[in-house]
């Protein structure tokens, strides 16, 4: 494969810097800007013809203008002859609405895997999906890293006492059990309920021993921080002794800010698949998945396993 070439959209430019500084190449050259009519412009500064490409751009707010931004800079892309392109896309927004579990709803998180073939993405490289058949929206290949690891290694290091590792749902167990086998704890399982189409959820139960505990709750995303305040105030009611929690995708809408302020939770660790300018409360501690995906972009563009990094320590 010819010399590799990493370009970003307007969402997220200091991950990209991270990441070329991981690489070790200079940030590919591209204009992009809305003409006054919110019409997008994209223009390639240097040559791609046959390049390995690669373009980074979490879906986070404003989430419908930095998706379509993107499209316009994979057509580019496609239209100037790069010989592959991956969408990095660290943050896949509409990965909730992946189902058709009441009548005539859409099924977004598949229409975007379609347009965004359609654009020019030949691979998909991203990060903790909301549910990882989303993978499986995709005719072309998907490497899917988790930050489950870096978060891992930065509780492990914390020595917490009597910890205890409780899943925030149903869903999110799984990733909740490997973080559990990480920091070598129990784990725990919150019963949480949507209510109807809102941003509203109500925690029914906790499953599992949490009195006397440090617990620490995983998420794939904390969004309106909902879902973190009733967590933790039901786990401080359950008799347990300090509330950390983390997450992979700082999404942090609405009133999450000021829920986090006011929440009893001690810290909340993230990562910087989506930028953050502000540290609500002085509680939120990021962590770097630069190198991660700069590794797994090296890899990807060497024909290395991507699948070895799962072990590694980043
Ligand atoms: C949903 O199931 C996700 O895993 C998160 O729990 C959810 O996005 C959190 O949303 P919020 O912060 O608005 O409660």
């Amino acid at each position: 494969m010819n010399e590799m070439k990493v370009f970003t959209g307007t969402a997220h430019p200091e991950l990209a810097r991270a990441v070329t500084k991981y690489l070790g190449i200079p940030l590919g050259q591209c204009e992009v800007f809305d003409f006054s009519n919110e019409n997008t412009f994209v223009r390639i500064l240097e040559n791609v013809r046959q390049r390995d490409v690669f373009v980074i751009q979490p879906f986070c707010s404003p989430v419908n203008h930095n998706i379509m931004e993107f499209l316009i800079m994979l057509d580019a892309f496609k239209r100037s002859s790069a010989g592959r392109i991956t969408a990095v896309v660290p943050y896949y927004a509409y990965a909730r609405t992946d189902k058709k579990d009441q009548p005539r709803v859409p099924i977004t998180a598949r229409l975007l895997a379609d347009v965004l073939t359609v654009a020019g993405a030949n691979r998909i490289l991203t990060m903790d999906l909301h549910a990882a058949q989303i993978q499986g929206f995709f005719n072309i290949p998907v490497d899917e890293l988790t930050a489950l690891n870096i978060l891992g290694d930065y509780f492990k290091k914390k020595n917490l006492s009597n910890p205890v590792v409780v899943a925030t749902d149903i869903g999110i167990t799984k990733r909740a059990r490997d973080l559990a086998a990480i920091l070598d704890a129990p784990l725990a399982i919150m019963e949480k309920r949507r209510i109807g189409n809102a941003d509203r959820t109500e925690t029914l139960n906790v499953i599992g021993d949490v009195a006397g505990k440090t617990a620490v709750t995983v998420d794939d995303e904390i969004d309106t921080g909902g879902s973190l305040t009733n967590t933790v105030n039901t786990l401080v009611a359950r008799g347990a002794s300090a509330v950390y929690s983390c997450c992979t995708h700082p999404v942090f809408s609405g009133p999450c800010r000021e829920r986090i302020a006011g929440s009893p939770v001690k810290e909340v660790v993230v990562t910087d698949t989506i930028p953050l300018k502000d540290n609500p409360g002085g509680k939120i501690t990021v962590l770097s998945i630069a190198p991660l995906l700069g590794e797994a972009i090296h890899r990807i563009h060497t024909g290395k396993s991507v699948g070895a990094l799962f072990e590694q320590q980043f």
